[in-house]
C-alpha cells in the first residue's frame, strides 16, 4: 500500500523559473473567472447574460466522452456508448466556436471530458485557444495519468491552470475506486506540474462515505510543504451513476471531519464568483476548497456554460433539459450569424436552479 506522506511522493526543490499562475477556483465542474471584461465588438450584457442576471464569461469545453479509467461515480465498468466519430466536434471547430465565444465575452475556457488528454495533439488545440483575443485563463481538468509525458508542451502551448483529480492516497483503493491501476502516475502527474512551475496545482478529490471519508486529514498534510490546493468535492449524482445518500458526505461534515485533526483550520476569503469555500491550516503553503455543489449551491452566481463533446450547448451542469441539443450545433454554427442569435436563447434558458436539484438538495437537508 502507498503511503505518500512517507514515500517520497514530493517533488525535488522548485525550479527558478517558478511562476504564480492566475488566481482560479475552477475545478470540477466549477470555477471563478477573472472579472468581465467588456468586448470592443459584442456587448456581452446582450448576449451571455441570462434572465437572473448572470454573465457567462466561463466555458467548458468537453474533448471527449472517451476516458482510459472507469471512476464508480462517474462511469460504468463497460465503459459509455460512444458518439460515432464524425459527431464529435473537430479541433478547427472548436478553436471556432471559442472564437464565437470570446467575441461575446468569454474569457476563460476549461477543457475536460472524458479525460482530455487522450485526444492527440492537445497541444496544437492548448496553443491555438490559447491565442484567441479575450481568452485570459486556459485550464485543464484532467485524471493525470498522461501529464508526465504532456506536461512541457502543454505549458508551452499556453495553459495557466491544472486541476488533477485524486481521490485516494493508498494503491489499492485507487484501483478501486478507479477500476484501473495509476496511483504513482497521478502523484508523479502532481510532482511534474508543481515542478513546472503551476501555483496553485489545484486537486480535485470526490469524498464518499466509507469510500475514502478517513484520507481528508492526509490530503490535507500534502498543504503543508507545497503550494496545493486540495479541493474536496461533493459527491454528485448523474450520468446514470447511482448516487445514494449513503455515500454522501456534506461540506460541513467534511469540515468536522478535517478539523478532528486540524483543530486550527480556519476559513479564508474565498475567490470572485467563487464555487469552492476556502479554508487552510494556518502555516501551511497550501489550502483546502470545499465544493458544496450539493448541500450548499452556487446556482445563484453560476458563470459557466459547457459545450459538450458533439458540440451541444449546456447551460446546467444539473438540468436534464437545459441542453440547448441542436440550437448550438456547431455545423450550423458555420453560418456565424444564426450561432449568435441562438446564443441569448440558450442562456434565456438556464434557470437559477433546477427542480431537479432542488428536491435532491431538500431531501439531504432532512
Ligand atoms: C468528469 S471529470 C473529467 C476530467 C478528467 N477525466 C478528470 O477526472 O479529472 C471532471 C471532474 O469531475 C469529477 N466528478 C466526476 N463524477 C463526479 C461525481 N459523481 N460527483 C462529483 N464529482 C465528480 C471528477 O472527480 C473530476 O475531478
Ligand atoms: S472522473 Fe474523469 S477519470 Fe474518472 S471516469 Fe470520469 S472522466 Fe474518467
Amino acid at each position: 500500500m502507498t503511503d505518500p506522506l512517507h514515500s517520497g511522493w514530493r517533488r525535488r526543490p522548485s525550479p527558478p523559473h517558478r511562476q504564480r499562475q492566475q488566481a482560479d477556483d475552477g475545478g470540477v465542474f466549477t470555477g471563478s473567472d477573472q472579472p468581465a471584461q467588456s468586448h470592443p465588438v459584442f456587448d456581452q450584457t446582450d448576449v451571455l447574460a441570462d434572465s437572473f442576471g448572470r454573465f457567462h464569461t466561463y466555458l467548458r469545453i468537453s474533448l471527449t466522452e472517451r476516458c482510459n479509467l472507469r471512476c464508480t461515480y462517474c462511469m460504468p465498468a463497460e465503459g459509455i456508448q460512444l458518439r460515432p466519430k464524425p459527431e464529435m466536434l473537430t479541433f478547427e471547430e472548436i478553436v471556432q466556436l471559442a472564437e464565437l465565444f470570446a467575441k461575446l465575452g468569454v474569457t476563460k475556457i476549461r477543457l475536460t471530458g472524458g479525460e482530455p488528454l487522450i485526444r492527440n495533439d492537445i497541444e496544437h488545440l492548448v496553443g491555438r485557444l490559447s491565442r484567441i483575443d479575450g481568452i485570459s485563463s486556459l485550464a485543464i481538468t484532467t485524471n493525470g495519468l498522461l501529464l508526465p509525458r504532456k506536461i512541457d508542451d502543454l505549458k508551452a502551448a499556453g495553459v495557466t491552470l491544472f486541476n488533477i483529480s485524486l481521490d485516494t492516497l493508498k494503491a489499492e483503493r485507487f484501483r478501486s475506486i478507479t477500476r484501473r491501476d495509476g496511483l504513482e502516475t497521478v502523484l508523479q502527474a502532481i510532482r511534474v506540474t508543481l515542478d513546472a512551475g503551476y501555483e496553485p496545482v489545484k486537486v480535485n478529490c470526490v469524498v464518499q462515505k466509507g469510500v475514502n471519508d478517513d484520507e481528508l486529514p492526509s490530503f490535507v498534510e500534502m498543504t503543508r510543504e507545497e503550494p496545493l490546493e486540495i479541493r474536496f468535492i461533493e459527491y454528485m449524482p448523474f450520468g446514470g451513476n447511482d448516487w445514494t445518500e449513503r455515500y454522501f458526505v456534506s461540506y460541513k461534515e467534511m469540515v468536522m471531519n478535517v478539523r478532528g485533526a486540524y483543530p486550527q483550520l480556519e476559513r479564508r476569503v474565498d475567490a470572485t464568483n467563487h464555487t469552492s469555500k476556502s479554508w487552510a491550516v494556518p502555516g501551511y503553503v497550501g489550502s483546502v476548497g470545499f465544493i458544496s455543489s450539493m448541500s450548499d449551491n452556487f446556482c445563484g452566481s453560476c458563470n459557466r456554460l459547457r459545450l459538450t463533446a458533439d458540440g451541444n450547448l449546456k447551460v446546467c451542469l444539473f438540468g436534464h433539459n437545459e441542453s440547448v441539443s441542436g440550437t448550438l450545433c456547431v455545423r450550423a454554427c458555420r453560418r456565424a450569424s444564426s450561432c449568435l442569435s441562438s446564443i441569448p436563447l440558450s442562456t434565456e434558458k438556464k434557470p437559477r436552479m433546477t427542480a431537479w436539484l432542488r428536491s435532491l438538495r431538500l431531501r439531504i437537508a432532512r
